[in-house]
């Protein structure tokens, strides 16, 4: 267990231990051969056998079993042949004594009765020569997969002692700016995350707020987005179409404690923004529209995180649709100011997939390298995991909707192999 203490000392990060999920049994299964690869190598440690509820290890040779509602799941393969090879018969085995029958009831049908063994039947199915072979094959990669899977897999809880005692946990992986994000977030300054799209920004603002035990309030910001999106308006909504104050998340974290997260912060209007400006550096906001209490003063436990893809000065290639902020605007942010990029820890762990991982961080290279106006993000990386790893997607599948829309001179300079500047020998394999 680590512990990071902050400049208050009532404040720590530590990371317990997580105790192990019981087994849970998953059965009748029955040999499913409707798929010519019913028989590989696992790529995973954490997975129990169905049928026998012992782990199975990285590089057992495993089998598919179907369930009656269609789900696969996959068990050692002796537990898959011990469950699809008849039974052998003893000849001290009593007979299953036949259901008693009524005159009137028929009889039930019962299933076709395996013939019974003798000292010349065959022994039971293998699994296909061809197939061992692939596993074979399969075994000189399962090594560092298993590694990766482990250290994703394994549980990263961390948790924030707040000075009353109590304690809030975040579980999951965290990117490498996290604590520095929780520690201005203590402090409560005002924190800006610029950074590149799909890097993990907003999902770090969710998990400051879990880390404090705070509640999470959010806006997408937009040209189009108004005043009255964060100060509240009067709406007809009381008994008899009274007027009443509705009011906003921001007001709500503003007044009542939370964190508030002004998304894509640099796709505002600046002008829009420069309300919250006085809100934002001395603790007191105006609000027009409610008459009852006109003015909504700062709560101790309110915490403003901006997040960007851009520095807030204005459109660039990447990101065209993107304004200029007030620099006033900006200076509130300056002490809180965190850059983000993709966080190759991070990326791992959401990714881990050795080969697919290399290809995509490859690919993001040669983009760079190249100066292509193209990103490769966590994001991406992360449902590209989930496609291959729990959709049966090939990499190539990835490949192609990764370079959709892109232009051929683009794709050749990312994918070929013999470019300097190209990823080495992660050329597209179809
Ligand atoms: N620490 C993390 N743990 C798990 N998933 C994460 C983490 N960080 C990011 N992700 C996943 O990556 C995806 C992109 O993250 P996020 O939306 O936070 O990026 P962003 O930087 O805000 O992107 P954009 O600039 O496009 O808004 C999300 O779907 C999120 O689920
Ligand atoms: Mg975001």
């Amino acid at each position: 267990m680590s512990t990071v203490t902050y400049p208050s000392p009532s404040f720590s990060l530590a990371r317990p231990a997580r105790p192990a999920r019981p087994f849970q049994p998953c059965l009748p299964l029955v040999a499913d051969d409707s798929r010519p690869a019913a028989v590989m190598r696992s790529r995973f440690t954490s997975a129990r056998c169905p049928v026998c509820g012992a782990p199975i290890y990285r590089g057992e040779a495993i089998a598919r079993l179907s369930t009656p509602i269609g789900r696969a799941r996959w068990a050692h393969v002796q537990c898959a042949v011990s469950r699809t090879a008849p039974a052998p018969s003893t000849p001290d085995a009593p007979a299953p004594a036949p259901a008693p029958s009524t005159p009137d009831a028929p009889a039930p049908a019962l299933p076709d009765a395996p013939a019974p063994s003798t000292p010349d039947a065959p022994a039971p199915a293998l699994p296909d020569p061809q197939l061992l072979a692939r596993i074979d094959a399969l075994e000189g990669q399962v090594g560092e997969l298993t590694a990766a899977v482990a250290a994703a897999a394994a549980p990263r809880v961390i948790e924030v002692r707040q000075p009353d005692g109590t304690t809030h946990e975040v579980t999951g992986t965290v990117h490498e700016v996290f604590d520095r994000v929780l520690a201005l977030a203590i402090a409560r300054k005002n924190i800006f995350l610029p950074g590149p799209a799909g890097c993990g920004k907003s999902h770090l603002a969710q998990q400051v707020a879990e880390a404090l035990g705070l509640r999470f309030g959010s806006i997408s910001c937009s040209a189009g987005m108004s005043e009255s999106q964060l100060l509240g308006r009067m709406v007809p909504m009381g008994a008899q179409g009274q007027f009443e104050f509705l009011t906003t998340q921001f007001l709500e974290c503003y007044e009542d404690g939370g964190v508030f997260l002004f998304d894509e912060i640099d796709a505002a209007d600046a002008n829009v923004l420069l309300v919250v400006n006085s809100a934002l550096a001395n603790g007191h906001l105006s609000v027009p529209s409610r008459h009852a209490a006109p003015v909504a003063h700062r709560h101790a436990d309110f915490v403003c995180i901006a997040a960007a893809n851009t520095w807030g000065n204005g459109a660039d290639r990447q990101y065209v649709g993107r304004n200029q902020l007030d620099e006033s605007t900006l200076d509130r942010f300056r002490i809180g100011c965190v850059p983000m990029d993709y966080n190759r820890k991070l990326e791992k762990a959401l990714c881990p997939m050795p080969e697919l991982f290399d290809r995509m961080i490859n690919y993001r290279r040669a983009i760079i390298a190249n100066r292509l106006n193209r990103i490769l993000s966590t994001r991406f990386m992360r449902d590209a995991f989930e496609m291959v790893s729990q959709w049966g997607w090939t990499q190539a599948q990835v490949d192609d909707q990764l370079f959709a829309g892109w232009r051929e001179d683009e794709v050749a300079k990312v994918v070929s192999p013999d470019r300097p500047d190209g990823p080495n020998g992660n050329g597209r394999k179809h």
